[in-house]
Parts: C-alpha cells; structure tokens; sequence
C-alpha cells in the first residue's frame, strides 16, 4: 500500500468571508440597495370618522380621517419616499360600487387632499378596483347569477379613472385582475384630456390567503374567494404572460403581487419587460413579521429590512409597503 502525501494544511486559497470583515466592506460590495425614493406607502382613509382607527389585524397601521391622511401623506414627503398608494373606505357600498366614480366619494376627496398638500412632492397613486366599493366585497360587478361580469366592470373602471384624474392622481392602479383593464382605463384617460396620468398595472396578482389582513383594513364583505380573477398561485408563466399584456396595453409601471411568495414571479417580469416592475409587499406579509416580533421570536427591525432587501434583489425596481415610513427612517441611520 502506497503512502498517500499529505498535504499541508495551508487553508482555503479563496476566502469570501474577507469582504465581510467590517460593515464598511459589507457596505461597499452589497449588490442591493433599499432607498426611500423606491418605496410606495400605502395609506388607508375612511369616509365620516375625525379620528383614525386602528386595524386590529394590522398593528401599526390605521384607518386615516381626512386630516390624518394630509399629515401622514406630508411625513411621507418629508422622509423621501416615493409615493403614497390610497385606498378609501365609503359609509355606504352598494352592488354597482357607486362611490367609487362619485367625485364627491371618499377616494376621489381624498386624492384631492393629498394633492393638494403634497404636490409635486409625491407620486400620488390610487386603488383602482370596486372591492372597497361594493356591498358583495368583489372587484367587478356581478352578472345575475352572482359572477364578476368582466366587460360591464370595465365601463365602471373607465369611469373611476376619469374620477380619479379629475381630483388630481398621478397615477392609478388597477387591482381587479379584469381582462383588457388596462386598455380601457388608458383610453378613458387619454379621451378626457388626462393623457399625462399614468398607470401601474397590478399585473400578476394572485389570489392569495396573504391577503387576509387587508379585508379588515377596508371592511370588506367579501364571502368566498376571487379565484375567477386573480390567478392560480402555482403559475409563473402566466404571471409574465399578464405582465407582457399590460405592457402592450399600455402600462407604465407593472406589478406582481403578493412579493414574498412570488419573488420567483418578479425575477421573471424584471427580466421579461423593459417598464418599471414594482411589488407588493401585502398586508398578511407585513402581519406575520409584527405577530412574531411582538412575540419576541424575530427581531422585528432586521426583519423589516430584510423583507425589503430581498424584494428589490429579486427584481422590483419599487415596493409597496406599509413599513415604508419607518424603513425610510432606518435606512437614515
Ligand atoms: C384590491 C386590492 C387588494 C389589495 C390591494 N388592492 C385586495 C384583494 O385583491 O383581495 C391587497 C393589499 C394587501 O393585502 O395589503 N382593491
């Protein structure tokens, strides 16, 4: 038996662990940035309470008044952020969603509000969907026989983005997963004069149970679920496939939606379209990180970080979040 030589024991030649040494290095070679410019705060706002309301099922984050909003929408400006997503909750829904395309409606005042007090400070966006809207908590309205009714939704959504463009939004952002949504509501824009609105599609939106949180947040009704129109989580192909529509459509910003269980998605659309991709960081996503913080169990600011960091590794150019605010204090320090 041949003696095998021993090799002396020299270490590794390649050592990755030197760039990691100290946080000035780790600084200097990180490949992702988070900045507060990227960041898109969604803010909530409730038609006929002077004082915001707490959203049980999402600590931290609240029902705004209309004054409430103003000053929230104006810290915003003021940490850098880039823009704030509205969402009005009515005193009343109906079937058809009428307060969502009365300009005396709770979004479209609260556009107004913002736009007024922020300007040009902010990219002011808003929800473009009747599922706030409507008594059967749905983002369409119904056929007789109780389905989302794709075509006549879409005459609604034209309507809703005059709305929103006359009160003074930037930019809307369809949510309801209707086919050819988004060539609707760009025709309806450019017809009435508002041809510098633009529009940031939900594209690939998926029915998801991280969507749990939000119907408190906006008091929905909804029973069931809505997989008639967002789509089946186990499809990527079909994510890019609706992004790449949207595109053609006419959309300037696309979006995937939940972030977290999709990230895989948005490296596909990043890589896919040649407009900016944002995602959603939604609300049962932002929940499970606070539970377990208030647990004790994560360590609640890294994890806030974190989440964002690999959102924007994965590909988004922009997040939505509802930690926009705070993580654009502590990216600051
Ligand atoms: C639809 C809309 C929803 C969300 C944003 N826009 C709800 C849904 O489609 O079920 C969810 C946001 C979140 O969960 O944080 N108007």
């Amino acid at each position: 038996m041949s003696e095998q030589p021993v090799a002396p024991v020299t270490g590794p030649t390649v050592r990755p662990r030197r760039l990691r040494t100290t946080p000035a290095l780790r600084r200097l070679v990180a490949e992702t940035a988070v900045e507060p410019r990227q960041l898109v705060l969604p803010l909530f706002v409730r038609e006929g309470i002077d004082e915001p309301r707490p959203i049980g099922s999402m600590p931290g984050v609240v029902q705004h008044s209309r004054d409430t909003l103003r000053k929230a929408v104006a810290e915003a400006a003021d940490l850098g952020l880039g823009g704030v997503m509205l969402f009005g909750i009515p005193e009343e829904k109906d079937s058809v969603g009428s307060g969502a395309i009365d300009p005396a409606g709770i979004l479209n005042l609260a556009i107004s509000d913002v736009v007024a007090e922020v300007g040009d400070a902010l990219t002011v966006m808003s929800d473009l969907c009747l599922d706030e809207f409507t008594d059967h908590g749905h983002c369409g309205v119904l056929t007789p026989d109780g389905r989302v009714d794709n075509d006549r939704t879409l005459e609604v959504y034209a309507e809703m983005a005059r709305a929103q463009a006359h009160a003074g939004v930037d930019m809307v952002g369809p949510s309801g997963m209707m086919d050819g949504q988004v060539a609707v509501i760009r025709a309806a824009l450019d017809a009435s004069e508002h041809t510098d609105v633009s529009i940031l599609a939900y594209s690939a939106k998926y029915a998801s149970a991280f969507f749990g949180p939000f119907r408190e947040a906006v008091d929905s009704s909804l029973q069931g679920d809505r997989r008639t129109y967002q789509q089946d989580s186990a499809n990527a192909r079909e994510g890019v496939r609706e992004a790449l529509l949207d595109v053609a459509e006419g959309a300037d910003i696309v979006m995937v939606k939940p972030a977290l269980a999709y990230l895989d998605v948005v490296r596909q659309v990043r890589d896919a379209v040649d407009v900016p991709v944002a995602a959603y960081n939604i609300s049962g996503e932002y929940s499970m990180v606070e539970a377990a913080a208030a647990h004790g169990w994560i360590d609640r600011e890294a994890a806030i970080l974190e989440t964002l960091t690999s959102i924007r590794r994965a590909g988004a150019d922009i997040v939505l979040t509802y930690w926009a605010a705070e993580a654009a204090r502590l990216l600051r320090r």
